[in-house]
């Protein structure tokens, strides 16, 4: 069997078609344009590319992004000085912290900090608590991708055993949360796993997030199981990988994300539904 590619690619660009479309329905009834704000603190060349992208994203839908780029010295009271003014600010809709932070900051305090009707990135106690007790508000955008990634196959997914490798709060534990509201099984394998690889082999679906290549051995995948990939690696010879043996797990796997093109793009798009969701349902 060699797999089908999931284009994350395509199906991004079909939702930010769609956020523009329904942006530009805004403006035409003399409504304002969403508004996103997003805060860059230090120069970790990696945060600048993703912020890079997020912005123009917005620009191409519409979406009224704000730049906060802080010097890597910023202090903990002037982020929360920040939020706390953003938080009060009636044109914006979203706040978004690019992670990872610089050493003396402390995420925790500033995530919690955004206001939970602003929180587009879904990583409030408060929106996790609501996707844990099934009422999902602000959802986290990689999981929320992923879930749409799965949608698409037109693959059953209740009553699936999803193994997610990884439990990170930006993916992993929101992606079981997700998964368990699809009426999936669900194993979450994390660094104190015993034999991953047993566990690996169980899952019609699997999902890795862990940020090693190639950590998932394509002759683990179950036939014709779902192989979702969200690492991104870059090789000293610059080629990016997933976490995932590509060639090898696309001989098992009825569906797989390639990198980049699978995932990365849908975590965007998601931060723009969920932008345009907080200004049309949240705030409006
Ligand atoms: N760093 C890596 N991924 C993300 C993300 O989805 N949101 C934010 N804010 N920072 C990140």
């Amino acid at each position: 069997m060699s797999a089908q590619i999931i284009d994350g690619k395509a199906t991004a660009e079909s939702i930010r078609k769609t956020v523009a479309e329904r942006v530009q329905k805004r403006l035409d009834k003399g409504l304002r344009a969403p508004g996103l704000a997003v805060i860059l603190i230090g120069k970790d060349p990696a945060s600048e590319v993703y912020v890079k992208h997020k912005r123009k994203d917005c620009e191409e839908v519409g979406i009224n992004s704000q730049a906060y780029d802080l010097p890597a010295s910023t202090s903990q009271g002037e982020l929360l000085a920040l939020i706390d003014t953003l938080n009060n600010d009636e044109t914006i809709d979203g706040i978004l912290v690019q992670l990872p932070l610089p050493a003396q900051l402390k995420s925790d305090e500033i995530l919690e900090r955004i206001a939970p009707d602003k929180d587009v990135d879904g990583f409030h106690p408060f929106n996790i608590g609501r996707l844990a007790q099934r009422m999902p508000l602000l959802r986290p955008c990689t999981p929320a991708g992923i879930v749409t990634l799965l949608e698409n196959t037109k693959e059953p997914i209740r009553g699936k055993h999803a193994v997610i490798v990884g439990s990170s709060n930006i993916v992993g534990r929101p992606m079981g949360l997700e998964l368990l509201l699809k009426g999936c099984t669900v194993t979450t394998c994390h660094r104190f796993t015993e034999d991953l690889e047993s566990h690996v082999r169980l899952g019609d679906i699997v999902v890795v997030a862990v940020g090693r290549p190639d950590i998932v051995k394509g002759e683990w995948i179950k036939k014709g199981a779902i192989v979702i990939d969200v690492g991104i690696n870059r090789l000293e010879n610059g080629k990016l990988v997933g976490d995932v043996e590509f060639e090898a797990a696309s001989q098992n796997a009825s569906h797989i994300t390639p990198v980049p093109g699978g995932v990365g793009p849908m975590t965007r798009a998601k931060l723009l539904e969920n932008t345009l969701q907080a200004c049309e349902e949240l705030h409006t």
